[in-house]
Formats: C-alpha cells, structure tokens, sequence
C-alpha cells in the first residue's frame, strides 16, 4: 500500500499532456454557453458517460468533437489555468504540455489565437504555482506531411516559446516515417522531438521514431516489451518513455490494472515516467495515476520515487535545473 500524500507530496514533472484532453465537462458546458456551440450532450453526465472506449479512435473522435468549443484565446487560457491549478495541486512543479494546433486551425481559429492564449495561461501558472512550464507543438498523424509543414511554417513567429515537437492521434497506419522530413525541419529550427509510438502501433513504429526521426523522447512506447532488443537498447541510451497507466486502460492497450507493465519497465532498466495523457477523458490526474499503477502493482516508496526522478531527467530542462529537482 502507497500513502496517497506521499505522492502528492512528491515533486514531480509531468511529460504527457495534452492540454485539449484536460478540457473537463463542466468547462466544455461553459464554454458550449460562452461562445454559442452547440454541443450533441444533454448534461454534464451524458458527456462523462460516453466516455467508454474500445480503441485509440474512440477517444479521438469525441475529443476533437470537444475542442470544438473552444474558439478565443481566453478559452484556451481558462483551460490551461485549470489544468495547472489540478497538477500543483498533485505536486507538479515542472510540466511539458502538448498542444494540436491543427485541430483548431482546421476549424477556422488561428494558431496566434491557440498560442497566446496558452502563453498567457502560463505565466499566471509560473507567478502563481511556481511551476515552470514547456510547450510541444504536436503534429497530427492522421493529416499529411504538407499540412504539419504548413504547421510548423505558421509556427516560427512562436519558435523561442516552443520547446519541442510532437506526434499524436491516430498511430495505426500513420507510422512516423511519414513525418521524418518535417521532423527534421524541427530538429534544424532547434526543437526537441518527441512521438507517440507503441501505444496502438507496433515495435517496428517504435523503431521508426527512432531510427528515422531521432526522437528525443518516447511518449507511451508500451508495445516495445514487445522486442528485447528493442528494450535493451531503449534502456541503454537511457530513453525516456512517457507511461500513461490511466490512458492505457481506457483505451484498452491493458484490460487492466492489474497487468500494467509498468514495474516490468523498471526491471528491464527502462527510464519510465508517469503521465496523464488526456486527464479529462481517462478519468484522472497525474496523481490519480500514480497512485492506480501503484496500488495495482504494489509499487512502494523506492520506485515511486525512481519515477518522480525519472520524470525530472526525461524533461527538457537545462541539466542545472534537472539537477536542481534530483
Ligand atoms: N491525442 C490525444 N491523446 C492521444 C493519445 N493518447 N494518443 C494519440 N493521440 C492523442
Ligand atoms: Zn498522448
């Protein structure tokens, strides 16, 4: 058994957000009222009750329906705030927040509109929590290479306020080959990469982001247990991977708990953090998540604290800073 207030009170960062998946029902109903959308719920129930999912593309099709409603850069602040009130309130000081801006873009909002909104957003987090706070651009999987192009081109008015670039949405059939042109691009314009990979996909997209995108971090990356070879060097370049025990469960890629691998990831020399993906749709914070996994697989203080540290060393912090939080 793990003190939950052991694990709120244990610094820690978080590496695996999206802030779109953070947008909580009774948020989506206000601003659903605030900007006129009209939203196919009833109810703040009927929402949090179609969250059932099978697979990956069960999700992803009632999250991009959500962030239908959000359309100003107050929206996008309101909801940014709301998630860094939650993860301070987890023992959150140092957090890297992935944004789509694809999915809004597409929608007839502009990035300046996303972004700003998230900027400011932050530095109320950073006076108010103390927290320091990093964006990840995420291109997504399920659109084409021109279109994450277009992305990062609308982009470099922001540059010096990214840190890094990501890859999400649907994986099957959207193996990370498909963006290695555009993820150099990044890497030229001195982003750090990260992409999801083995969460849905198989070794091989592990493999691929590695290989042919030169990932700086690995965000799931679950089915690389899959390859002993593959984990042995994962462990050897001391590879972060962004574990998301929550998401893993609603979205299947576990059937439960129970049989998380997240202790055999520890065991196999895998530097393993903890994350909540998309909070709002899985049913928990970050601490939320720590203390599932842990109760599940009687993690005790040691590897709890292993994984707090885990996640200051995968960060992108400068390594004074890092060193700072160990
Ligand atoms: N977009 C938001 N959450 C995601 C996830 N867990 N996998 C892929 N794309 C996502
Ligand atoms: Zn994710």
């Amino acid at each position: 058994m793990t003190d939950p207030d052991f694990i709120t009170g244990l610094p820690k960062a978080e590496l695996h957000l999206h802030i779109e998946g953070s947008l909580e029902p009774e948020l989506m109903f206000a601003l659903a009222q605030r900007n006129q959308v009209a939203i196919p719920f009833a109810s703040v129930e009927d929402v949090r009750a179609a969250y059932n999912f099978s697979r990956l593309q069960d999700f992803l099709d009632l999250y991009y329906a959500g962030a239908d409603v959000l359309r100003t850069a107050q929206d996008f602040h309101d909801l940014a705030a709301a998630y860094f009130d939650r993860a301070a309130a987890d023992g959150v000081v140092h957090a890297e927040i992935m944004f789509d801006p694809q999915t809004h873009t597409a929608r007839g909002i502009a990035f300046e509109t996303v972004i700003t909104g998230l900027l400011s957003a932050i530095a109320e987090a950073e006076a108010k929590h103390g927290m320091t706070v990093l964006l990840i651009m995420s291109f997504l999987r399920h659109l084409d290479e021109a279109d994450a192009f277009a992305t990062l081109e609308a982009a470099e008015p922001w540059l010096e306020r990214i840190a890094a670039v990501g890859l999400d949405s649907s994986e099957l059939g959207h193996p990370p080959e498909k963006f290695a042109r555009v993820f150099a691009a990044a890497r030229a314009k001195g982003l750090k990469l990260v992409a999801h990979a083995g969460e849905e996909g198989p070794p091989d997209y592990v493999l691929q982001a590695l290989d042919l995108i030169g990932v700086d971090r690995l965000d799931h990356g679950n089915r690389s247990l899959e390859d002993p070879l593959l984990v042995t060097r994962l462990a050897r370049m001391c590879m972060t991977l962004t574990v998301c025990p929550l998401s893993n469960l609603k979205l299947c890629v576990v059937g439960d708990m129970a049989e998380h691998p997240i202790d055999q990831m520890l065991r196999a020399g895998l530097r393993a953090t903890i994350n909540s993906d998309d909070p709002a749709y899985f049913g928990g914070y970050v601490g939320d998540n720590y203390r599932a996994v842990a109760a599940a697989r009687g993690l005790d203080r040691g590897d709890l604290v292993a994984l707090a540290r885990n996640s200051f060393l995968g960060s992108f912090l400068p390594d004074a800073a890092v060193a700072e939080h160990l």
